[in-house]
């Protein structure tokens, strides 16, 4: 029974470790769509809210707040406290801050994008010196909103043109994709959550293999282990000459059968003895 168990253990684990893999990458890609989601709705927010509020003012002093990018940003720093696995960037292939330069596989991604315009997520995996991490990526397509910072220099606010210069993030055009949102996460986040359920697992089997063992010990003592021995020793007492056994007060109801041909075999042996003379 115990090796049955640890085969069946076993089994049940390997399965369960890829069951729960699998379902905490699910798990990893949710989050992340959820946190795209929330970056994409304060971009749309600030450029329609926040933006007219603040562009006469824009003239006279930068207000980062009125960048769609910033509020995107910010808005993320905050849920960052909660996620810290998770990172997210604005992948831009040529960006107003050169911070937020495409390196070569998002620009790889940024790519795909523009030659699929229907292309609107991007899931994968690569490798770090960190380890594998999981990304998901969409595309950031330019609005008419957007063109007063990113055209022309000549249309953007002198403020942004004093702090960031003339020579990056212009001469983006109308729908073209410009960059990628990408969110980030290390697989190992996904593989430690797997473990963690699966250790729950294994310890409620092998309880509930402890438990079980336990039951059928008692259930096999009382019901078939007792009643046997019961059965022998009045087997025993017939050898021996008793002829006052009754093979019928045994309490094995179980052992009926067994019970009723004993009883026989100790009626035709008297029988057999008093045929002999005894
Ligand atoms: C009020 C001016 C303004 C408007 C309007 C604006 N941006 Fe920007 N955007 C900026 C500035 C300034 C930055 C750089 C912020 C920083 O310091 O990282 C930026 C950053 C970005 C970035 C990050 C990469 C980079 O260039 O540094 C993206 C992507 C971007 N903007 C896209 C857009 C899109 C798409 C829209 C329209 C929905 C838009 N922006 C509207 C001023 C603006």
């Amino acid at each position: 029974m115990g090796l049955a168990f640890l085969l069946t253990l076993a089994g049940l684990a390997f399965y369960a470790a890829h069951l729960f893999e699998f379902q905490a990458r699910l798990e990893l890609q949710r989050e992340s769509r959820l946190m795209l989601d929330s970056a994409t709705a304060t971009r749309a927010y600030t450029s329609a809210e926040i933006l007219p509020l603040l562009s006469a003012s824009l003239q006279h002093e930068f207000l980062p707040q009125s960048v769609p990018f910033y509020a995107a940003t910010q808005n993320f720093l905050r849920l960052h406290a909660q996620y810290p696995d998770y990172s997210y960037k604005e992948a831009t292939l040529n960006p107003t801050n050169l911070r937020d330069r495409a390196t070569d596989w998002e620009a790889d991604i940024i790519q795909q994008f523009r030659n699929d315009s229907h292309s609107r997520e991007l899931v994968g995996e690569r490798n770090t010196p960190m380890g594998p991490v999981l990304y998901l990526a969409r595309p950031i397509a330019v609005s008419k909103e957007c063109l007063e910072c990113h055209s022309e220099p000549a249309a953007a606010p002198k403020t942004l043109l004093a702090r960031y210069g003339v020579n990056n993030g212009f001469g983006w055009q109308p729908d073209e994709v410009v960059g990628a949102q990408v969110i980030s996460v290390p697989l190992a986040v996904a593989s430690s959550d797997a473990h963690k359920t699966l250790l729950k697992l294994v310890i409620a089997l092998v309880i509930s293999f402890v438990l079980l063992g336990f039951l059928v010990n008692w259930l096999v003592r009382r019901h078939v282990l007792a009643p046997l021995r019961q059965i022998a020793t009045l087997a025993d007492s017939v050898s021996k000459g008793d002829e006052n056994v009754n093979f019928s007060s045994a309490s094995a109801r179980e052992f009926g059968v067994v019970v009723q041909a004993f009883e026989r075999m100790r009626i035709s042996l008297q029988k057999a003895m008093r045929l002999l003379g005894h």
